[in-house]
């Protein structure tokens, strides 16, 4: 054990991804090769605290069973490795592997240290993999993009197919300038400056993590739409660190944004809810995507945290867990007013309990007051299906790991179609002042329905909302001993469809 310190279990999720030991943030280098789902992150391999940034490593065949591996890319006396993306050299571009072969090529952001003549600076960099991913070598020419800044970094890269003309692309942030910056690279190592994008929309804290990606919208044959994914800390909507998504058009050089909301850039609340929101809770951050998905899925990780308390959260010996991997779809809205016509982002869990059954099924009925729900065993890793009409009760919802004094709920208001997540009394909560926060995202019902499907896996809680188009991603540290759940509907006149809890 490097660091000596005990290794708690408590608080260490089942099926969502941690380090072994010590601290993990940003995902890193998604990326898929033969047959095997790579993960790297941001990890200190010294120390359940941020520092001595390195990428560690692990791999999957499923997305949810994860093996963590050596560290893949170490930092030295002269550089961290900071966040960035990896890609399949399908046709050997960089050279970098024996002729005929497929190297994998990191592109993480090198931050100097006081040992580097660069010290201070934040620069593109190159690492290879030429045995699928088991070791990388630092490429001798680093830095392959310099622009003598102390604030560029987290590159990620894809492989843009133009019709006449393919190339690389890289996107990466001035963090403090609120800008992305598009490059283009036929061999991975020689970068030519595109365009600019931003400052826009959510610019309330530096610009960090963004990932450009084309998708279909679902039902609309021949019609797509370009997503640039844009983290951001501080500024997010539920406040500290979170991720906006804008909308628009690329056409190999510039990004063009129809989601850009033009006026008052005041960054108020009514302002902030037309931006396109990746998740509505406080604890998904640098969420990115994975390069080389098959069968052309477009699939997302975050890290489950927040940089505003993220470094006191009170797990022992390891600190920090990835979120569900999420598939990202396009799709046009119906119904609610403002929003109607609107293309949104919808988000589904690859679902670690697909295949497993129900252990409580209830039957369609009448709510009024609340239902404890009987789960046999420990019943802090579940799945929660539920679906409701609320009709004419003020609210209808779920109260989570519930046990002495302490709560998760999460209720929605009819009235004001808002689903919120209150953690105020969640358990273990005075680590930070901002950590005992209630989330809110507006949700309209469906022909007078609304759908959640709730994971539980100790230490967090996601949402899904109408089948992901609002999604509520929140860390909590309760007791072991909190585990009871009810289903409630506070007033008259609502009714439980179907409600189901998976383990
Ligand atoms: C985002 C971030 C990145 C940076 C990395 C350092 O959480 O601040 O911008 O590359 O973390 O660990």
């Amino acid at each position: 054990m490097a660091s000596g310190l005990t290794i708690d279990s408590r608080f260490r999720p089942e099926y969502h991804f941690t380090a072994a030991r010590n601290w993990l943030n940003d995902p890193n280098g998604l990326l898929y090769s033969n047959g095997v789902y790579h993960l790297f992150y941001q990890h200190n391999p010294h120390s359940a605290d941020w520092g001595n940034m390195s990428w560690g490593h692990a791999t999957s065949a499923d997305l949810v069973h994860w093996d963590e591996q050596p560290v893949a890319i170490g930092c030295d006396g002269e550089e961290a490795i900071f966040s960035g993306s990896a890609v399949v050299d399908v046709h050997n571009t960089s050279g970098f592997g024996a002729p005929g072969t497929s190297p994998l090529v990191a592109i993480y952001t090198s931050a100097y240290s006081a040992g580097s003549p660069l010290a201070g600076r934040q620069a593109q960099s190159l690492a290879y993999s030429t045995d699928d991913g088991a070791t990388w070598l630092k490429y001798a020419g680093n830095p392959v993009l310099d622009r003598a800044s102390a604030d560029f970094r987290d590159p990620k890269v894809f492989w843009y197919d133009g019709g006449t003309e393919s190339y690389w692309v890289m996107v990466a942030v001035e963090a403090v300038d609120r800008e992305v910056l598009l490059y283009k690279s036929r061999d991975l190592v020689t970068w030519e400056y595109l365009s600019t994008f931003g400052p826009a929309n959510a610019t309330g804290g530096v610009w960090e993590c963004p990932d450009l990606f084309e998708l279909p919208v679902e039902g609309e044959p021949g019609t797509s739409k370009w997503v640039l994914v844009v983290n951001l800390n501080p500024g997010g909507i539920a406040g500290g660190s979170g991720g906006q998504y804008f909308l628009g058009e690329f056409d190999g050089v510039r990004f063009r944004s129809d989601s850009t909301v033009t006026e008052g850039m005041q960054e108020n609340g009514a302002r902030m809810g037309e931006y396109g929101w990746l998740d509505w809770g406080r604890d998904y951050y640098a969420a990115v995507s994975f390069s080389n998905a098959p069968d052309g899925r477009r699939l997302m990780i975050g890290w489950m945290n927040n940089w505003q308390y993220g470094a006191l959260t009170p797990t022992g010996g390891w600190r920090g867990a990835m979120t569900l991997v999420r598939e990202v779809t396009l799709v046009r809205r119906a119904g609610q007013a403002g929003l109607a016509g609107r293309v949104v982002l919808k988000q589904q869990p690859v679902d670690p309990f697909a295949g497993t059954c129900d252990v409580v099924c209830a039957a369609p009925q009448q709510l009024s007051g609340s239902y404890p729900l009987t789960v046999e065993g420990p019943a802090d890793v579940l799945r929660i299906d539920a679906e409701f009409v609320p009709g004419t009760a003020n609210e209808v919802g779920l109260v989570l790991r519930e046990g002495t004094g302490e709560r998760t709920v999460l209720a929605y208001n009819v009235a004001q179609g808002v689903l919120r997540l209150d953690r105020t009394a969640s358990g273990e909560t005075r680590f930070h002042e901002d950590f005992a926060s209630v989330e809110r995202v507006p949700v309209a019902l469906e022909d007078g329905r609304l759908r959640l499907q709730v994971f539980l896996d100790r230490c967090s809680v996601e949402v899904f909302a109408q089948d992901g188009l609002a999604t509520i991603t929140d860390q909590i540290f309760p007791s072991d001993t909190s585990t009871s759940l009810t289903v409630f509907a506070e007033g008259e006149g609502a009714a439980l469809v179907s409600l189901g809890v998976v383990r």
